[in-house]
């Protein structure tokens, strides 16, 4: 079998789906590596390093491939590239992007989606979400550190003594976590909030303030996700937030709801009584941002506050996130390949969890009932 790996086409975007390493130790005779050339070129790996670790060099991986991987949804060029009855790993945004999953179906490519992959314990060294969302947490905090007139750390100096500065992150998640150490480590003092009950403890044993609001155990869905809140509750929420937005020197935002657009939970009267100079970098922007007033894929200044709404943070720090991308993506290989041979086996949990088109047909549930406007 023939894996091929694409240079991603989007702009800005620096990191490759599996990393020399992996491609060593999975190669075999049952199973070659094409990487097209300049792959790994935004992530500082030239294309000699790919060819000792036994992969091919080719300028285009889809004429021959069995199985391509990639990390963002092919475009429509790219798609037409792909061979009717091949396979395809990446994300794709099924939830939203329709017309690929409907024309994967139509050209008979079995696709599996990494943003589908189960969210189980056996399936976290698998987890693309968690891994990038730590990357982007913790290039969010240096984010915020640079667009700062501040220190984040006390200093005591013969020039005197400088306060530390504060950080609030909103959304206590995978990314929010990293955010909240990344900023501890930097000497910052820092404060969060989150909807699920669970994420109090996780914030204070790193050390954080967890601000105060009556929260409910049913915020959280069996899966660990936050459920979408009232209106009263998040009238409230606004209340908390907006109080801390006064206060505060950095906002990072990092509230989601699975499958819906982003929380606005920072409007734009409470920007307006922000410090200037104060930031806000909003991890949201991707989903439509966390503040209202974030334009995603744009840093923008409003009465004196930056506010960032970068997308694809992870590809800002791209060695570190293709090598935590490759590491995921080489365990679901291990998983769905089979004697050089992709398994379809539904018994799989893993297997059932993401594959999203086979044999021509929308399969995965929950994306198949979104496409026809069942919920
Ligand atoms: P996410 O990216 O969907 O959401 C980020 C955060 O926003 C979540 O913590 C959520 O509670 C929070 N949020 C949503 N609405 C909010 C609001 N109105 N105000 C403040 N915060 C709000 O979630 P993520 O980070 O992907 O995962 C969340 C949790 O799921 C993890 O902390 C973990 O408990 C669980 N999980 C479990 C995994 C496993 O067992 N393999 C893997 C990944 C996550």
């Amino acid at each position: 079998m023939i894996i091929g790996i694409p240079k991603e086409s989007l702009t800005g975007e620096t990191r490759v789906a599996i990393l020399p390493a992996e491609v060593k130790k999975l190669s075999s005779d049952l199973l070659k590596f094409k990487i097209e050339s300049g792959a790994g070129n935004g992530s500082f790996i030239a294309d000699e390093i790919y060819a000792e670790s036994g992969a091919e060099i080719v300028s285009d991986v889809y004429s021959d491939s069995d199985l391509i991987i990639r990390i963002n949804p092919p475009t429509e060029e790219e798609l037409s590239k792909l061979n009717n009855g091949t396979c395809l790993i990446s994300l794709l945004a099924p939830f939203t992007n329709h017309a690929l999953v409907n024309q994967l179906a139509e050209k008979n490519i079995s696709s599996y989606c990494l943003e589908l992959i189960p969210r189980s314990t056996y399936a976290q060294s698998m987890d693309v979400l968690s891994s990038q969302a730590t990357v982007g947490g913790y290039r969010a905090v240096l984010n915020a550190a640079s667009h700062l007139s501040k220190f984040f750390p006390m200093l005591m100096t013969p020039a005197g003594t400088i306060k530390p500065s504060t950080v609030l992150v909103i959304g206590a998640g995978v990314a929010g976590l990293q955010a909240i150490a990344t900023a501890k480590r930097l000497g910052a003092k820092v404060e969060a909030f989150d909807v699920r009950p669970v994420a109090r403890e996780q914030v204070e044993s790193l050390g954080a303030k967890f601000l105060y609001m009556d929260l409910d155990d049913s915020a959280e869905t069996d899966s660990g996700y936050a459920v979408e809140m009232n209106e009263e509750f998040i009238r409230k929420e606004m209340e908390l937030l907006h109080d801390a937005a006064k206060r505060v020197d950095a906002i990072i935002t990092t509230a989601l709801i699975f499958g819906r657009p982003a929380p606005i939970l920072i409007k734009d009267y409470m920007v307006n009584d922000m410090q200037p100079g104060s930031c806000i970098i909003d991890m949201a922007a991707e989903n439509g941002g966390n503040c209202e007033l974030t334009k995603p894929g744009e840093i923008i200044h409003h009465n004196g506050v930056t506010i960032d709404g970068t997308l694809n943070l992870p590809a800002q720090v791209p060695y570190h996130a293709s090598q935590m991308l490759s590491k995921n993506i080489s365990k679901l290989l291990t998983e769905v390949i089979e004697d050089g041979k992709i398994k379809f086996d539904l018994e799989n949990d893993i297997i059932k969890g993401c594959l999203v088109t086979h044999e021509k047909n929308i399969i995965h549930e929950m994306t198949k009932n979104i496409i026809e406007g069942n919920t």
